[in-house]
């Protein structure tokens, strides 16, 4: 059995080959980079017998290569800003995975796209037709609003102020850490099954501004209290209203077999 990762130079393709190092020999991990620039990661692989693959979704010949004698590929949506360019990506890639034989395609969609079709859903939903499309066995990894967005509401801020302010609305979120989604999407590449399977990766359970303020209030050992205010302008909100931040699923939890990462903890790496 041979599993390759694209992607592999990422936070989550890190991530992930780290969790599978820890569970399959490691001859039996590939990782695809663009870069051969190696984290401690990849070359922790490589010294243990594993292989380092070099691929660029904007040249399909180097993804074809790279597939050969591959079984299950894993494809880790692109992080390109266009999502026309993405799309065309994600294609190329699918259609070497074809042309090289590889017989389960692996994909890192988005989760409750349902709920949204607007960007960055639709590249997802797309992908994930041309995979079901191309015939090969697949399992679609829906991934959550990753927890990172914290770190753009002013946390360190809040704590020195007593306040965290936030754009007034029903706020309601089901992020999760990327070492969470790691752990899971390991635990199907070793494991057995999984075909023509869609798992939503998000947490099963919401929390709410007040609920960080209150993390917050127990980091800082006093009282940070959670305030609107209609002036709040950022990115981030017309981001957030546009994908579903509400649903849940306990999908995560049961791939990994244990509940998600707390809200304290998923924060922690965004304190000062
Ligand atoms: N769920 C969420 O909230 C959320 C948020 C942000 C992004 N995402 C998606 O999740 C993916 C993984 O997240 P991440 O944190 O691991 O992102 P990341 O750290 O930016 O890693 C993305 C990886 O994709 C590789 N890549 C980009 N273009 C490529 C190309 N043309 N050919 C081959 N490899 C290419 C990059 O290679 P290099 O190392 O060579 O640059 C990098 O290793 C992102 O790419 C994005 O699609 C999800």
């Amino acid at each position: 059995m041979s599993i390759m990762i694209t992607g592999a130079n990422g936070q989550l393709g890190n991530l992930i080959i780290a969790n599978l190092l820890a569970k399959i020999p490691a001859t039996q991990i590939i990782a695809g980079v663009r870069n051969l620039g190696m984290s401690s990661t990849l070359e922790a692989l490589k010294d243990q017998g594993g292989e380092v693959r070099y691929m660029d979704y904007d040249r399909p010949e180097t993804c074809q290569k790279a597939f050969t004698g591959v079984n299950k590929l894993l494809l880790i949506s692109s992080s390109h800003t266009d999502d026309t360019v993405r799309l065309t990506q994600h294609t190329s890639v699918i259609n070497a995975a074809r042309k090289a034989g590889v017989e389960h395609i692996l994909y890192t969609s988005f989760a409750f796209p349902q709920t949204g079709l607007k960007i960055p859903v639709s590249v997802h939903r797309l992908t994930e037709q041309v995979i079901i499309d191309s015939g090969i066995k697949y399992t679609i990894l829906r991934n959550g609003l990753y927890i990172d967005f914290v770190d753009v509401l002013g946390l360190n801020e809040a704590i020195q102020s007593g306040v965290l302010t936030t754009r007034p609305g029903n706020w309601r979120f089901n992020a999760v850490t990327r070492s969470d989604l790691a752990q899971a999407i390991a635990n199907v590449l070793a494991g057995k099954g999984y075909e023509q399977q869609i798992y939503e990766l998000a947490a099963s359970k919401t929390w709410t501004f007040a609920d960080l303020a209150e993390v917050l209030t127990a980091f800082a050992g006093k009282t940070v209290i959670h305030s609107e205010d209609v002036s709040v302008q950022h990115w981030i909100y017309p981001f957030l209203s546009s994908i579903d931040t509400v649903s849940t699923s306990k999908d995560l939890e049961q791939l990994m077999g244990h509940p998600v990462t707390s809200l304290k903890d998923s924060i922690a790496p965004f304190l000062k």
